[in-house]
């Protein structure tokens, strides 16, 4: 991999998207490349939690990279849409929960690249926006779909429509991130988040995931049995009977053990 980095650092992971000349800005190599650093985490079982990133003080991601989508024809931007969405759709879907650092421009696809994650913590300096009408295209990688079920439609048709930029308090007040940090206290904040979820049992909360996204897509009826298969599949592990045993045998439980 050459556009994204990956260290591991305990329990968790960081990944940095790392084209900082054009401010990470998403081209097909950054794209599978993120590729290929999710098929890294997933091979790594000690991987809990996956904190993402993007390099340089300045900039998450500024978009998709619009010299290359520059020249595309119609089926081409199609096809370009495909890759980002698949790309996208496996973060979101990834089983390991993720946490965004925004630090900084996350602009187009780098807004809809933050949403695909679980959880979006951000900079004092980070700005979000989708500016694709502005260009003369609509968002391509999931934000017309993810913005609208992330903050209200209305919210995410006024800032779509106008292709204008809010700062980290409005993204903050309509719900978009969920804390704001001065830059040098992002990524030990994100870090800490992702290491306070790595320490609880990995596989309840994989099943936390999988029923919060699987659920939001159908009735509350279909999503309650969701919860269920999920809640059960949680018992007979190593890590279900060392929990409940410490607490009735009033001790800290053991580190677990992804089993
Ligand atoms: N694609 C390609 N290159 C980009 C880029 C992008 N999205 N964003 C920034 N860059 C490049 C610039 O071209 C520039 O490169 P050079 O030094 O070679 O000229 C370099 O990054 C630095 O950028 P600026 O000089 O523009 O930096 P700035 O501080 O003056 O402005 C900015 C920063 C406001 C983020 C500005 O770069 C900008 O507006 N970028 C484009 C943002 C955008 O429109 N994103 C949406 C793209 S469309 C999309 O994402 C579609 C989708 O949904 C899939």
């Amino acid at each position: 991999m050459t556009t994204v980095l990956l260290e591991k650092k305990g329990h968790i992971a960081v990944a940095t998207v790392n084209r900082p000349k054009a401010l990470n800005a998403l081209n097909s190599q950054v794209l599978e490349d993120l590729n290929e650093m999710m098929d890294q985490v997933c091979a790594d079982p000690e991987i809990y939690a996956l904190v993402l990133t993007g390099s340089g003080e300045k900039s998450f991601v500024a978009g998709a990279d619009i010299g290359e989508m520059s020249t595309l024809t119609k089926m081409e931007g199609e096809a370009f849409g495909k890759k980002g969405n698949d790309v996208f759709r496996r973060l979101e879907t990834l089983p390991i929960p993720t946490v965004a650092a925004v630090n900084g421009f996350a602009l187009g696809g780098g807004c809809e690249l933050c949403m695909s994650c679980d959880i979006r913590i951000c900079s004092d300096t980070a700005v979000f926006g989708q500016p694709e009408v502005g260009l003369g295209i609509t968002p391509g990688f999931g934000g017309t779909q993810r913005l609208a079920r992330l903050v209200s439609p209305g919210m995410a048709k006024q800032l779509i429509y106008t292709a204008k930029n809010i700062k980290a308090d409005e993204a903050l007040r309509i719900g978009l991130v969920n804390a704001v940090y001065p830059l040098e206290e992002l990524m030990p904040a994100a870090e800490k988040l992702a290491e306070t979820i790595a320490k609880n049992a990995p596989i309840a909360v994989r099943a936390c995931k999988e029923a919060i996204n699987q659920g939001l897509q159908v009735d509350m009826d279909q999503a309650i049995v969701i919860e269920e298969k999920l809640f059960g599949s949680c018992f007979e592990t190593a890590d279900q009977k060392e929990g409940m045993s410490a607490f009735l045998e009033k001790r800290k439980h053991e580190p677990y053990q992804n089993k």
